[in-house]
């Protein structure tokens, strides 16, 4: 196969990856057959599942808002993805200027594409980094640079923390990356579930093991329990087209088949 200038030399092909599908689903164009064909199989399992990631992005855009409403002005934002519309900076950017923003991705291709637009941008940098190893994230030279612990700021884990399986302990990671951020600070999180797509559940998990991330979808209590310690702002756990929706959305035939879990959280003190 052809690679074109923007991909990276080295990546699976080999497997569908979530984060170039989750592009092809929002309109992106980093993405490869392998990608596409398995996108579609889910679009066929799961029809609205790209009203789902649009919903998903929606959420993570009135959080970033909102945050910068409180008065965050650096943000981390970990499976950042392939920004294909909005990107966080651009959005913390708009709203209150000189605001700073590291992305974390563990996908290549997301990396690459991120470098490219983030060309010339002083306020903003990509790393490749693997969210089951927080401290790498924490200390990285970016990271160092771009975001100052002294002051609040906004983590983002949107769409990924169900990429980590129960095994690898990812209430763990989430308690370590909370830890250095000081009171004031905020933490979003959006995840992936199968509460409300009772029907389609056994098709996605097939599907979803094909990947080169695993989805593991979690009931709402095992979300919740990714808050403990925070201080959940209303209107809490909620789905995510519920979160705080600038009109009332009528995307899905009830809010459940949105897919995901959202809710923002204030580290207390
Ligand atoms: C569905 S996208 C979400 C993008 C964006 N956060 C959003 O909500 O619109 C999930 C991203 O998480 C990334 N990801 C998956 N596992 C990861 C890990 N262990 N560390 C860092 N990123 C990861 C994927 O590569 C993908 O780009």
């Amino acid at each position: 196969m052809d690679r074109p200038d923007w991909a990276p030399e080295g990546i699976d092909l080999t497997r569908p990856s979530v984060a170039r599908a989750y592009d092809y689903w929002l309109g992106g164009s980093h993405n490869f057959a392998i990608d596409r064909d398995w996108a579609r199989q889910v679009l066929a399992a799961v029809p609205d599942l790209r009203l789902m990631a649009q919903a998903n992005r929606a959420f993570l855009h009135r959080a970033v808002r909102f945050m910068v409403d409180q008065g965050v002005r650096q943000f981390l934002d970990i499976g950042s993805g392939i920004p294909t519309v909005g990107n966080v900076h651009e959005i913390a950017q708009r709203a209150a200027p000189g605001s700073r923003v590291v992305y974390v991705d563990i996908d290549p291709v997301a990396v690459a594409h991120s470098e490219q637009i983030l060309k010339g941008e002083p306020g903003a940098a990509v790393i490749m980094a693997d969210l089951r190893q927080p401290s790498a994230v924490l200390t990285h030279r970016a990271t160092r640079a771009l975001l100052d612990f002294d002051r609040p700021v906004g983590l983002l884990l949107c769409s990924v923390l169900h990429a980590i399986p129960d095994a690898d302990d990812p209430y763990g990671m989430v308690r370590e990356l909370v830890k250095p951020l000081p009171p004031g600070s905020y933490v979003a999180i959006s995840h992936g579930t199968l509460d409300d797509l009772v029907e389609e559940a056994d098709e996605m998990t097939e599907l979803a093991g094909r990947t080169t991330t695993p989805i593991t979808g979690r009931p709402r209590a095992e979300v919740e329990r990714f808050f403990a310690g925070l201080e959940l702002v209303e209107p809490g756990l909620v789905w995510s087209v519920l979160w705080r929706p600038e009109e009332p959305d009528e995307t899905f035939e009830r809010p459940g088949r949105s897919g995901f879990y959202a809710g923002v959280a204030r580290v207390p003190g």
